[in-house]
């Protein structure tokens, strides 16, 4: 069974599905993406990760091709289409094609817009955390508003590679001496007091919704959260490190530039974290049947 994408109103063969050379996403970077994750069927914070679609086309001012409901009708076709049921659902956003210049072409505005899906392995997924990711500290060399969700990620691309190089899974950016967030998810520490730590919302990070979920699931806990930034050293001495993102639901982390951070093993604060993450995608697709059957594609 082919593969199938959807490319500007046409669900394609993954393998010929393509833009226009001069797409100004190829050319400039200048479009916008999100990744949702689907388990079970269930399309995991949509909701959260639409509306930051349409915050970072706001914030560049790029049209938005198709209605949220268009979207969602698409997400989910394409699900069902590749039989897919645990999933990442890509998309992507650009201003289009135009003569390569670099202000925004005159005339209506003719967004490109792509979407894919892919199979997700969450028993790879469960195999990490339960041993833990190694991550890799690199200078945080981004542009000031990586808030918006643009696909211009050379830098997270550089620091990624060097993590992969270094045998580590994530590489946590470094900026004025405190950790930022991950190449592609946002950081996390637990303290010796219990305190969990993640880097405040801001124009320097990235507002993941998977690290908001996570907040609520902390609240829910009755566990203590700080939203402030800290350092690489607070994090060697923390009792726990974990970092989030769609990709990787909450992943415990073992170590930092090869130091082992707490006793070297993940973290039951991280474990309970993403225990209760994955209970709340499952639950809300049991409080709202209808919601969910609407989602349930298989
Ligand atoms: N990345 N920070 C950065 C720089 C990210 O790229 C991501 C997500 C996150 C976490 O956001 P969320 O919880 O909404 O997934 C934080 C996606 C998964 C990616 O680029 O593949």
């Amino acid at each position: 069974m082919p593969r199938i994408a959807y490319v500007n109103g046409r669900y394609t063969r993954h393998a010929e599905a393509g833009v226009h050379i001069e797409d100004r996403g190829y050319q400039f970077a200048d479009g916008v993406y999100e990744v949702c994750l689907v388990l079970n069927g269930v399309f995991w914070d949509e909701e959260g990760h639409l509306a930051r679609l349409d915050r970072s086309l706001n914030e560049l001012a790029i049209e938005k091709p198709m209605t949220t409901r268009a979207m969602r009708l698409v997400m989910e076709t394409l699900v069902r289409k590749n039989r897919l049921k645990d999933a990442l659902v890509y998309m992507q956003i650009t201003r289009g094609v135009a003569p390569r210049n670099h202000p925004f072409p005159d005339g209506a505005p003719n967004p490109s817009i792509v979407i894919t899906a892919k199979r997700f392995d969450f028993s790879k997924s469960e195999e990490l955390a339960k041993k833990g990711a190694k991550v890799i500290t690199a200078p945080d060399i981004r542009w000031g508003r990586v808030d918006i969700k643009s696909i211009s990620l050379l830098p997270n691309v550089l620091a990624k590679e060097a993590a992969k190089r270094a045998g580590a899974q994530e590489a946590w950016l470094v900026r004025d001496g405190f950790i930022t967030e991950g190449g592609s998810s946002n950081a996390w520490i637990v303290t010796r007091q219990g305190e969990i730590v993640t880097h405040p919302l801001g124009n320097d990070i990235l507002g993941g919704i998977t690290r908001q979920t996570v907040l609520k699931c902390a609240e829910e806990l009755q566990m203590k959260v700080v939203e402030r930034p800290f350092t690489k050293e607070e994090a060697l001495k923390a009792a726990e490190a974990f970092f989030t993102s769609a990709t990787t639901l909450v992943m415990p982390v073992v170590s930092i530039d090869g130091e082992q951070v707490g006793d070297g093993a993940p973290g039951s604060v991280a474990r309970r974290l993403r225990d209760a993450y994955i209970a709340k995608g499952q639950s809300a697709a049991v409080a709202a049947p209808e919601a969910a059957n609407e989602n349930r594609l298989l």
